[in-house]
């Protein structure tokens, strides 16, 4: 008799993505080639914790964001201490750059990171409450072209990976001279217009969202309002100029939007997003900026930085609304072991150990499986090569190398060595 299990089963909590295979490979290869793409353009790996200091947040992403005053995972732990669940990576990487005193090495400091994120946000498709990002931050440095590095990197991870139908979008938040004139400009037109008492407050707390407000009639009110782009300080558009005039010359296309509002408060200068169009409402991919204050708002010195966040999660649907399937993901191994007979299972266990020490990726059918349901093992594993050894094979001390794609097959010598030179010619 079977024992009834009485519990019943769980899910994953809501908003909380699982990757299982097949489609966990696409996600890795995303994540890795993104960290690649980073890795390769000078940027060292920073792990950090997945939770810090309440204050952490309240202090570096801002407390009139959506992100800290209503979607921050925070709890007491068991010793009272307020901690979060990180919403975003810039902040805690900057807390480290201090502690660790990274800042007074070398400038720029470039680091990559990637992991989960924490959002107490509304799920729907596309938008998670925990999410994956690649992130990069280069501190230390303000510099018009290490703004265009960043971007092209961006540019470059979705371009790796596939992904062809998304645009890039750039703006200039101004910067501590420039932005507190235009802020008051701002909102004396924000203040003249018939608002509802909550876009009223929103355009006393942060006046810059109501430029992004999705609202037929807001939008309509808003097609006058002035913009930061025509307000910059002379130090701003010049640096503005020379970013967008390096990404001419590196051929990054983009598409100038001054109306673009980002969700976190500590951008400065140079700011953009990545916008795919096949995901619907959760549209953006990607995004990033300068950050001129966020360093001394944590208590280090005052440098500037500038980094950006990749969604991984959004990567991977804006690939599959494309259609793009990425070469080799449905391969689990290269080479799949079929062993015919209690004899040749256990040689075979015997070889594959060995193929896999010489680096050659591996598995076999286990369990018993007559020749037919061993083979479709060797199909599930999307396996390029099968090695078959049945009874015959053992005593003539030779193994059946079949090319699955081909169908051809070679009888080699039983030994790691001789396989390995079949699979690898
Ligand atoms: P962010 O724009 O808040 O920026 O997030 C970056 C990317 O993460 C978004 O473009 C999106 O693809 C993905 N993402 C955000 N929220 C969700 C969600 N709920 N579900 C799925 N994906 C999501 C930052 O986090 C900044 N720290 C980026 C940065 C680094 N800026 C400068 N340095």
């Amino acid at each position: 008799m079977t024992e009834q299990n009485s519990f019943k089963a769980l899910s994953a909590p809501k908003g909380v993505p699982d990757y299982v295979p097949p489609a966990s490979a696409t996600f890795i290869r995303v994540r890795d080639e993104f960290a690649h793409q980073a890795r390769q353009a000078g940027y060292q790996h920073i792990e950090l914790p997945v939770f810090e200091d309440t204050t952490l947040f309240a202090r570096g992403v801002g407390e009139s964001t959506d992100v800290v005053s209503k979607e921050m995972y925070t709890f007491a732990d068991r010793g009272d201490r307020s901690v979060t669940l990180r919403p975003e990576g810039t902040a805690g990487v900057m807390r480290a750059v201090i502690e660790h005193n990274l800042d007074r090495g070398y400038l720029p400091v470039k680091l990559n990171y990637y992991g989960p994120f924490f959002r107490y946000e509304r799920p729907q498709a596309g938008r998670y409450r925990q999410l994956q990002q690649v992130g990069v931050e280069a501190i230390g440095v303000d510099d018009p072209y290490l703004d265009a590095e960043v971007i092209a990197l961006a540019d470059r991870c979705y371009r790796a990976v596939g992904l062809t139908g998304f645009r890039l979008e750039l703006t200039s938040l101004g910067c501590r001279e420039c932005r507190p004139a235009y802020r008051e400009k701002l909102q004396s037109f924000l203040f003249a217009l018939p608002l509802d008492e909550e876009t009223r407050h929103r355009a006393e707390i942060n006046p810059l969202r109501v430029l992004d407000d999705k609202r037929e009639d807001v939008r309509a009110m808003m097609a006058d309002a002035p913009l930061m782009l025509d307000h910059l300080c002379e130090g701003c558009r010049t640096h503005f100029e020379a970013v967008t005039g390096m990404l001419d010359n590196m051929g990054v296309e983009y598409v100038i939007n001054p109306r673009m509002v980002r969700g976190l408060d500590y951008y400065t200068k140079t700011t953009f997003e990545f916008v795919h169009d096949g995901l619907g409402a959760q549209s953006g991919i990607g995004g990033g900026g300068r950050y001129d204050g966020l360093m001394a708002q944590i208590g280090g010195q005052d440098l500037s930085g500038i980094g950006f966040g990749l969604g991984v999660d959004r990567t991977v649907l804006a690939l599959e609304a494309e259609g793009v399937v990425l070469e080799g993901v449905e391969r689990r191994v290269d080479v799949f072991g079929v062993g015919i007979g209690e004899k040749a299972q256990e040689r075979m266990a015997l070889l594959i150990n060995e193929l896999r020490a010489s680096g050659i990726s591996t598995d076999m059918a286990y369990g018993g499986r007559g020749l037919k349901g061993a083979m479709k093992g060797a199909d599930r594993a999307g396996a390029k090569f099968a090695l078959v050894l049945g009874d015959r094979e053992l005593e003539a001390g030779e193994v059946t190398v079949k090319n699955l794609a081909d169908h051809s097959q070679v009888t080699v010598a039983l030994n790691a060595e001789a396989v390995a030179a079949a699979v690898q010619a």
